[in-house]
């Protein structure tokens, strides 16, 4: 089994979790950043990873899945300032799934990430709502992802591995 971890990270966060899946897996495999892949032939299996950026998948990202997965089977994983168990969540994990549905969906990770303080500051300033009062939750996240979702990530590629 041949796998390519490739992922996208503006601020560390999605890579921390990239490099655990990766050191986590036992088969052939590469990792990379999606600004890096120009072909994805010759892959079993793609993880690919991304923040959740304004309520759905980073921009860059669906552009990437809108390229690059058809067919192909996907493991997805996202990081996103709001704790796993916020009600706002499930629309923008769908928002994921519907960005790769044209891939087969193996399963799916998130966790949460810390929302940069330069970010916070921004969003803080934005006229929309919604940012403005998802930036006043940032704090929250410090230090995200911890120790126990670095090794849930590691489990979860274990699993989609094995
Ligand atoms: C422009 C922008 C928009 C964001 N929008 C959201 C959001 O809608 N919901 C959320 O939970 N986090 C949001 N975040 C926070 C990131 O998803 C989170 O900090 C993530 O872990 C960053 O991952 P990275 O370090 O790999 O870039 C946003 C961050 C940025 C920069």
């Amino acid at each position: 089994m041949k796998v390519l971890i490739a992922y996208m990270s503006q601020s560390g966060n999605t890579k921390k979790v990239a490099e655990a899946m990766f050191d986590a897996i036992q088969v052939e495999k590469e990792i990379k950043e999606l600004s890096e892949i120009e072909s994805v032939d010759g892959y079993d299996l793609l993880f690919v990873g991304f923040p959740i950026q304004a309520f759905g998948p980073a921009e860059k990202a669906k552009q990437f899945m809108a390229k690059y997965i058809n067919g192909k089977n996907v493991a997805l994983f996202t990081t996103h300032a709001s704790p796993e168990d916020s009600e706002d969540l499930p629309p923008w994990l769908e928002a994921c799934r519907k960005a790769a549905a044209d891939a087969e969906i193996v399963g799916f990770f998130n966790c949460q990430g810390e929302l940069s303080p330069d970010i916070m500051e921004m969003l803080k300033s934005s006229d929309h709502p919604k940012m403005k009062s998802f930036a006043e939750q940032g704090p929250s996240s410090k230090g995200q992802p911890d120790a126990a979702r670095l090794a849930r990530a590691s489990a979860f590629a274990k699993e989609m591995t094995s």
